[in-house]
């Protein structure tokens, strides 16, 4: 199997609540290794680039805002099958749906405030991890 890299948010509602050494645990326990990490206070214009994808959903607005209320922790992680692997440990989008053990359904609040963000494809991670880390920054 490939080994791949997959870009990671732990989202304001995770810093908020001091998780993200919980969160990080889950991540290492899935076998995703943690190859860059950094904590950042996202500025609109990043947090509407990042979710352009989403910018004529209804819920665009409530989101960038609550990506912009807090920290975030933005990290890239590697290991087999690195995006599929970090979705399964995630859990479904929204935590009502989510599978018993996975990060979204012990720690989400909500749809919104739903603990962490994962990349969707090989495309996506590779823009998203652009987007917040110089090549150097990333050490596998
Ligand atoms: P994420 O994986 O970061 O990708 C897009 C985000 O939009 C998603 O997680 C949710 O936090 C958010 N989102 C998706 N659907 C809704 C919704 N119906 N209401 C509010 N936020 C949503």
């Amino acid at each position: 199997m490939a080994i791949e890299r997959t870009f990671s948010i732990l989202k304001p509602d995770a810093t908020r609540r001091n998780l993200t050494g919980a969160v990080n645990a889950k991540i290492e326990q899935a076998g995703l290794r943690i190859v860059a990490q950094k904590r950042v206070h996202m500025t609109r214009g990043q947090a509407e680039t990042f979710y352009s994808v989403h910018s004529a959903r209804p819920f665009f607005g409530e989101l960038v805002e609550s990506m912009i209320s807090g920290p975030v922790v933005v990290q890239v992680l590697e290991g087999e099958n690195a995006i599929k692997t970090y979705r399964d440990v995630m859990g479904a989008t929204n935590p009502a749906n989510a599978d018993a053990g996975t990060i979204r359904k012990e720690f989400a609040v909500s749809v919104g405030e739903n603990t962490v963000h994962g990349s969707d494809a090989p495309e996506t991670a590779a823009i998203e991890i652009a987007q917040w880390f110089a090549g150097n920054e990333i050490v596998g």
